[in-house]
Order: structure tokens, then sequence, then C-alpha cells
């Protein structure tokens, strides 16, 4: 079993001809991830990563985590974008819902920081770390972006104040690049144990090394399942395989079809709530890669039935630039039925009975409908179960369609220059040393 993908229901805005059509150009892009003939060639290691992870490899990973989890209550994951987002995805989609207050947890509970610069967050944080073993998971590939270096610095120092500094360094872990940056400096002088950042893998496409894979594991996730179902997909998407069968080139086509006729949005819809990050992760994925030299679908995301409520009028009846992604879940891991009521006062005894998934299935089934009617183009991905192998499917997925698509639309999809705008200015304003001559300019315009 494996991933479907369902095409019928495109409003009739693309035909299945003009996704034939476009198939020698995505099949010829795809080859292009694996002969380096495109732009951005020095960042395609993830294409051969699944099935290139060794054994070896894998234990290092697993053995770290026993450690960790042996030491630590909390484990802090310390990273941004690409450095912390697969795990988070992984990590809540295969967690249960109310993991983080079980007291009978198993593993470490899961926490984050560095994803932001809020000074009530960090603060919390710390306050609640305070009289608990806890450990950091410190990622950054180039090992000096702002956010995590600023959370690093106060826990560090709080790990250090609260276990010592010998303590510290056996529940520290760096994940960084293999020579370059502050990261690997400091993890060199204090001797903490490291994980290597491929050079060709950017944060983004980079779940599937140790950046996911260690969290992943303290968080007790099978991490050779997850991999396993990665390697699935990409002996599934090989450039042998014709476009017919590749399930990640059809759906890249049909994005740029759907693009190129004013279909400006796309729409994750997921049915589970636990899938929130992996659609954060997912509009990381095709945002960063494809939203450049003026062009890219805006890749939003919305949690079903929760937002039917809110976004769902949008969806329904706005502006027809939209259309929508489902990851639907086949069967859940848990059965739970709707009980009889004997007064029936809010007359669902019509459901006694019935699993909740049943319900959840015809909200699904009913609101596709419903904005395929409404004129929302409708892509249909369908996995088994919720499992770090399908998920690991999922991942490479997502992966491959977006080098793809992204060549498809004509754009680098492994760099990130827009990226750097921002820093420049916040550097300016905090009169950051070697900043001035830009300090002097900003300051006037405010
Ligand atoms: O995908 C990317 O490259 C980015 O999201 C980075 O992962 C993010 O900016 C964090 O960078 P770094 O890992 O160098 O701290």
């Amino acid at each position: 079993m494996s991933i479907q993908l369902t095409i019928k229901h495109l409003a009739g805005i693309v035909s299945e001809e003009d996704i034939l059509r476009q198939s020698a150009q995505a099949s010829e892009c795809n080859q292009a991830l694996y002969n380096g003939s495109r732009e951005g060639n020095d960042f395609i290691g993830w294409v051969g990563l699944p099935s290139s992870i060794t054994e070896e490899q894998l234990r290092d990973i697993e053995d770290t985590a026993v450690e960790l989890r042996t030491r630590c209550q909390a484990v802090v994951v310390v990273g941004i974008g690409g450095s912390y987002l697969g795990a988070r995805a992984v990590i809540d989609a295969l967690s249960s819902s109310l993991d983080w207050l079980s007291a009978k947890r198993e593993h470490p509970v899961i926490l984050y920081a560095g994803n932001n610069i809020s000074e009530d967050y960090l603060s919390e944080l710390t306050e609640y770390l305070k009289d608990k073993e806890f450990g950091i998971i410190n990622i950054s590939k180039s090992g000096t972006t702002t956010e995590p270096a600023i959370a690093f610095r106060l826990l560090k120092a709080q790990l250090e104040k609260q276990v010592g500094r010998e303590e510290a360094k056996n529940r520290i872990v760096a994940i960084t690049d293999v020579a370059k940056g502050a990261l690997r400096s400091l993890a060199v002088t204090e001797g903490y144990k490291t994980f290597v950042i491929p050079d060709d893998v950017g944060g983004r496409y980079s779940v599937l090394t140790p950046v996911g894979l260690l969290p992943i594991a303290v968080a007790g996730i099978n991490i050779r399942e997850l991999v396993k179902g990665a390697v699935e997909i990409e002996q599934a998407t090989q450039p042998s395989v014709s476009f017919e069968y590749n399930l990640p080139a059809i759906y890249a086509v049909i994005r740029n079809e759907l693009y190129k006729r004013g279909k400006k949005i796309e729409i994750l819809v997921n049915y589970h709530p636990k899938l929130h990050f992996f659609a954060e992760w997912w509009k990381q994925l095709f945002g960063e890669s494809e939203g450049k030299d003026q062009l890219g679908i805006f890749p939003a995301a919305v949690d079903f039935t929760s937002d039917l409520h809110s976004m769902g009028q949008w969806i329904q009846q706005g502006e027809r630039t939209i259309f929508e992604t489902v990851i639907s879940i086949r069967e859940p891991n848990r059965s739970v039925r709707i009980p009889h009521d004997d007064v029936n006062l809010d007359g669902l005894n019509f459901l006694a009975g019935k699993r909740v998934d049943e319900v959840n299935k015809m909200a699904e089934l009913g609101t596709r409908i419903a904005h395929v009617d409404g004129g929302v183009p409708n892509v249909l991905l369908e996995i088994p179960e919720l499992s770090a192998k399908y998920i690991g499917q999922l991942i490479y997925f997502f992966e491959k369609a977006c080098g793809i698509s992204g060549y498809l639309l004509g754009v680098n999809p492994f760099n990130q220059p827009g990226v750097e705008a921002y820093k420049k200015n916040m550097f300016a304003l905090l009169d950051k040393p070697g900043y001035e001559a830009e300090s002097r300019v900003i300051k006037e315009r405010i």
C-alpha cells in the first residue's frame, strides 16, 4: 500500500490532456534532479538521501536518542525554518495529541525554541524548565542564525547553572555544518556530541537527516519506518518510472497547470489536528522553494473541520484563485463510537453507534464536493493510516514534487535569497557591527 493520488476533480479547469502534454517536461525536470543539469544542483543531495542512510548512521542517532531519553524529562529542539519544522511535523503527527500532558510518558516531552524572538515565550520556557531535567538539541546549518543563537545562549546558561558544565555537555547535541559556522566552533570547544547536516541538503529538505531524525527518535518514533517509507517513494519516482506512474511528477504538473490558469493559492487541507505542523512544514517547503522571481503559488493550509467554521466561507464563495490539496487518512489509529442518548435533545441519535471517523469522512467528502461545485479544483492524496512509514512516504512525495514543480515553474527551488532582506534591516536597526552604513540609511526612513 502506498500514497494514492486522485485528480478527477479539477473542476474542469485542467484536463487529462493538459496534464499529459506536460509529461515530457516533467520527466526532464525529474531527471535534472539526478543529473544536476539545472540551477541549484549543489543542493540536490536530498534526492538519493533516504536510500543512502546507513545502519551505522541510524544506530548513532538511536543511541544518542536513548542517552537523551535517559537523562532528560524534556528536550528542547532549538532551530528555525528547515531546522525544526520537519521534526515538529513528524512528532506531532505521530504522537498522542495530549502527549505533553501525560504523566506516564516514556520519553521526554519535546519542546521548541529558537523559532521566534518572543521574550514572553523564552521567559515562559525557561521558567517551565527551572525544575526539570532537560537537554538541548541545537540545530543550525549556518550556525549563525539569530533566533536559535539567542535561545541557545539562554538555555545553555540555564542548563549549566542547573546541572553543572560537565553534565550539560552530556545533554547538549549540536547538528550543524561539517566544518563551518559558530555552532561548529562552539561544539568543538565544548566537546558536544555532533551530527552533520550534509552540504548538499538545504534546511527545508533536511528532515531525513539528523536534523529531523534525532528529535523524532527522542520522541519515541520509529525512524527506521520513517526512512523506509521515504525509500519506497524514492524508488517509485526514479527517472526510469514513466510519468503516468510518477505521482509527485503528476502533482507537480497539476499545480503548475492550475497556476497558469489563475489558481495562485494552494490550500493544503487536513482533517486531523495532529497534521497542523505537517502543513507548516509543507508551507515552508513550497513557499521558500517557489516564491521568487515574482512567481510562485502561495501555499496556505487549513485544519478542517475547525477552519470550515472560519475560512470555509471564503473557500466556498471568495475569489476563485484557489485550489485544494486534501490529505486524507483512510483508517484512524483509534476507534470511538458515538453513544446513544435517551433524551436525544441534540437530535443526533441517527449517528448513535457510528464511528466518529465515519462522520469526519462524510464531512470530508461533502466538503470536497461542495468546494468543487464552488469552482475550487481538488487534488486528493490518501494514505492508509497515520504511521511513520506513510509520513515518510508523504515527506519524500512532497520533496520530489517540489523539486519538479520548481523547475517546471522556471525557478531555482533550492535557494532562498529573499530571506536575507529582513535580517539585513534587523541588524541595521540593532546596530550590528559592520552594518553602519545600512543603519544610517534605515534610521533616516523611520
Ligand atoms: O530551508 C532553509 O534553508 C531555511 O529555512 C533554514 O533552515 C533556516 O533559515 C535556518 O537556517 P540555519 O539552519 O542555518 O539556522
